[in-house]
């Protein structure tokens, strides 16, 4: 049965934080990849979808969305460190420009995966990544995001798209557990 209740969140990004960083954040985008040449957003299922959607809705150029899935975590709040490909199913995208788009980078591991395999199978013109969090702090490998919406401490954080035990992603922000 899930331990956690709802009540005993305390709040670190409210929505409209949220939704304000996320139009700068889209405005940058635009500002670097410019209005004419398409964007495929890649979407890393399932904790990036809610930010995914919201940053699309403020992209000025022609915008694909894909949906590819990892797992790295299970139901422990601790990285495996260990990324398993669910499913990776993308369309061609040489000579495109693509932005992986992530909930939260923690260890590194997963976008290291992602950023690599993207590049060597898919050879995009442009890749870059947008994460909504950055644990910087609790990087195992040395990655960094293109964009991100806000620096975190190594806090276990839900809401926004992000769960624990498959619960809390629908909040409309972003909450820790104070223990
Ligand atoms: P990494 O491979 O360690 O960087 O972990 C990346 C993935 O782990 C993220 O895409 C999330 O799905 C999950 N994750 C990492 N930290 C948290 C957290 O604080 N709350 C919820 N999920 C997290
Ligand atoms: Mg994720």
């Amino acid at each position: 049965m899930l331990d956690k209740k709802v009540e005993d969140l305390k709040i670190l990004f409210s929505e409209k934080e949220i939704e304000n960083r996320t139009k700068e954040l889209a405005d940058e985008i635009n500002k670097d990849f410019g209005c004419e040449k398409d964007l495929i957003l890649i979407c890393v299922l399932k904790g990036s979808s809610i930010f995914c959607c919201d940053l699309s809705k403020h992209l000025k150029m022609p915008v694909q969305m894909e949906f590819i899935r990892v797992s790295s975590y299970g139901n422990a709040k601790e990285s495996s460190g260990h990324v398993q490909a669910m499913d990776l199913t993308l369309p061609n995208l040489e000579n495109k420009n693509a932005l992986i788009v992530e909930d939260i980078i923690d260890t590194g591991c997963t976008m290291k995966f992602l950023t690599e395999l993207l590049c060597r199978t898919h050879k995009p013109q442009n890749l870059k990544v947008v994460t909504l969090l950055n644990k910087k702090i609790a990087r195992k490998v040395p990655i960094e995001p293109d964009y991100y919406g806000f620096e975190i401490d190594d806090k276990f954080v839900v809401g926004y798209g992000l769960d624990y035990e498959g619960y809390f992603r629908n909040l409309p922000y972003v909450g820790y557990f104070e223990n």
